[in-house]
């Protein structure tokens, strides 16, 4: 089968009115990062997602590009978005054009598990739209001051974004909208037109952010289920002359450097593999194989961004990291400031979380000899549970 392309359209160009509040709620920060940043993350680090259009207000882009907590490339573009969600939108879907399918997701739900995406993609197999959903199960009554009737809750389902259409399908539904009155999704306009939208499960995660309580009930909930994971790495490069020494993102004068991998800086090398043992998502040679020519001399801090990147996809955060850098020559203590600074600055932390130290090995083994020089890491971070 051809590949098809998935874009995301991520929908934050509205003013979080019943949020109150300083600033529109996407850009507000919940659990270590912004409600943006979050949804971004989830979004783009899917592999089955291909781009990602962020529907912002005008002149937002500045403060949106603040927001993102991975770096910008090219795979993310914004656009400007309108005054009701459905005009927003319709902005999204311009820019989505030539999309096969397009995944509609409302920034005001942050924590997006890839379970949804999954059962919401795999939907797309077979059908045409497909929404996450989840049984209701309050009591559901009419009223008004007193009680009135019950309605059976059994066949009533609360509806989630994000909502996943073949792109024809919903631009069509988008075309064809007499405005009769102001949709508060997707799905709804393509079941208004005879189409059909399946039913996948959906998470409590994905509750929206819409009042000034939901901001603290969602930090609670995510502290309450998150569990710290810890992982380690190590790594050896050999030192040899003519090459530049690079350790922990600092280039330290040497009459010798590392070879190897990228710019072979040893410590850094570690410090990915530790957080990606946290993650339990394999290693650096699996997410950057020394064969790909576009790896052959990048600097490593792009690794370490890339691991910081998958922490915030899944919600997470770096609570602290270790690293020992173990070598005989160059002296590592004049430099360990640097180094530490610069470490916190590419996981986005505070240089408290951050530790270098460095030992000698007494002369013994290659280290001992300055033949390599070894590092080992460890990385503690916070995942949020079950997600
Ligand atoms: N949205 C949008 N463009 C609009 C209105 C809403 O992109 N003109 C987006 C919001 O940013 C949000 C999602 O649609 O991510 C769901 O809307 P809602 O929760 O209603 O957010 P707001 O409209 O921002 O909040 P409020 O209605 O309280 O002002
Ligand atoms: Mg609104």
């Amino acid at each position: 089968m051809m590949k098809r392309s998935t874009v995301a359209i991520l929908l934050a160009a509205g003013q979080g009115v019943r949020a109150g509040g300083d600033l529109p709620k996407q850009y507000r920060k919940v659990a270590g990062n912004t409600v943006l940043g979050h949804a971004v993350a989830a979004l783009s680090q899917h592999p089955r997602i291909d781009h990602v259009v962020i529907v912002i207000g005008a002149g937002q882009q500045a403060i949106a590009e603040a927001a993102l907590a991975i770096e910008r490339n090219d795979t993310i573009s914004f656009v400007t978005g309108g005054a009701t969600r459905r005009a927003s939108v319709g902005a999204g879907l311009r820019a989505a054009s030539g999309a096969d399918i397009v995944l509609i997701h409302d920034a005001a739900r942050p924590f997006l598990p890839v379970t949804v995406i999954d059962r919401l993609l795999s939907a797309l197999e077979s059908d045409e739209a497909a929404i996450p959903v989840l049984p209701v199960v309050d009591t559901l009554a009419r009223g008004e001051k007193m009680l009135g009737e019950v309605v059976d809750r059994n066949a009533l389902y609360r509806v989630q974004t994000p909502q996943a259409f073949r792109y024809d399908i919903i631009h069509t539904a988008h075309q064809g909208w007499k405005g009769e009155y102001d949709p508060t999704d997707d799905a709804q306009m393509v079941r208004a037109l005879g189409g059909h939208v399946k039913m996948v499960q959906g998470d409590a995660m994905l509750d929206k952010l819409t009042l000034p309580a939901d901001f603290a009930n969602a930090e609670q909930r995510l502290a309450s289920t998150s569990e710290t994971r810890v992982g380690m790495g190590y790594d050896v490069h050999r030192l040899v002359s003519g090459e530049e020494l690079w350790l922990c993102g600092v280039q330290v004068p040497h009459d010798k450097g590392l070879n190897g991998h990228s710019d072979a800086d040893v410590a850094l090398h570690a410090l990915v593999d530790a957080i990606l043992g946290a993650l339990a998502d394999g290693d650096i040679g699996s997410h950057f194989p020394p064969s790909d020519p576009q790896w052959r001399g990048a600097s490593s801090s792009r690794f370490v961004e890339h691991a910081r990147d998958l922490v915030a996809a899944r919600g997470g955060l770096v609570v602290h990291v270790d690293v020992t850098i173990i070598c005989e020559a160059p002296k590592v203590g004049p430099y360990r400031s640097q180094m530490q600074a610069k470490v916190a600055e590419l996981l986005a932390v505070d240089p408290g979380r951050v530790s270098i130290k460095a030992t000698t090995t007494e002369r013994l083994g290659f280290a001992g000899r300055g033949e390599g020089i070894a590092a080992q890491a460890i990385a503690t971070l916070s995942l949020p549970g079950g997600f």
